[in-house]
């Protein structure tokens, strides 16, 4: 059985005192999730504050990013060791709002990808098209570059115990879901398309769906065979609807 993962992406929300609040609700519910991992990614300013929290429980941390270097001149960026050294596991790399609104190309995200690694945390690795895309029959075309420009780097060992989220851009805080057969296309895809080099790294990959995954389409997501969890902005920013959402997976 694959590992399970439901991560909540708050993006650029909250206050340290609604950030504290959250934290401590999803604390309270998560011994009603099942065997799925959880973990949040709070804005960065915020990690201490979380990680503080949740230490020694089961919800883990993440970066919403992380550099590609390892220090020095690289003024507004993170290091995955300071990641780290504030209990961080995980980093999203190359979500789509890093790639569309700031321009990260899938060579800088393949690089994040292995700094992440280098780094000792778990990549969560986004990938999806745009609307465009999808309409011009490209979806496949699309993920898999993004795929390609990481594997032309780590090789499949990269994927191993690597996380990677679907995240069709057009259904990222839209409030339009893909259907899980939409979703599930596309997943068995990049299981297939890893699997052609190492079938067990691909067999073991926990790949996520993302793009408004709320309570009330969790299950019906979640109950496709290649969807392994969910990566979940506005919904997670909810305690009771973000727990509901991880009961589903677990
Ligand atoms: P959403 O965002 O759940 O608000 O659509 C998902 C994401 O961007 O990871």
């Amino acid at each position: 059985m694959r590992n399970r993962l439901v991560a909540g992406n708050w993006k650029m929300n909250g206050s340290l005192e609604s950030v504290r609040a959250l934290t401590r609700g999803i604390l309270e519910g998560l011994d009603q999730v099942g065997d799925a991992g959880v973990a949040v990614c709070p804005p960065a300013i915020f990690i201490p504050e979380v990680a503080a929290l949740t230490s020694g429980s089961a919800l883990a941390v993440g970066g919403q990013n992380v550099c590609d270097q390892d220090s020095g001149a690289f003024t507004g960026e993170i290091a995955g060791s300071m990641l780290k050294e504030f209990g961080c596991r995980y980093a999203i790399v190359g979500h789509s709002e890093r790639r569309n609104l700031y321009g990260e190309t899938d060579d800088l995200v393949a690089r994040r990808f292995v700094a992440a690694r280098r780094n000792g945390l778990t990549p969560i690795l986004c990938v999806g098209e745009l609307l465009e895309e999808r309409e011009a029959g490209d979806t496949e075309k699309v993920v898999a570059r993004q795929l390609d420009a990481v594997l032309a780097v780590t090789g499949i060992e990269g994927f191993r115990d690597a996380v990677v989220a679907y995240e069709p851009v057009w259904a990222i805080g839209t409030g339009k879901t893909a259907t899980p057969e939409q979703a599930q296309e596309v997943h068995a895809f990049i299981r297939n398309k890893l699997s052609e080099v190492d079938s067990t790294i691909a067999d073991a990959l926990t790949i996520q769906y993302g793009g408004s995954v709320k309570a009330s389409n969790a299950e019906e997501l979640f109950s496709m065979p290649d969807i392994d969890g969910g990566l979940i902005g506005g919904a997670s920013l909810q305690a009771d609807e973000f727990l509901a959402i991880c009961r589903a997976a677990g």
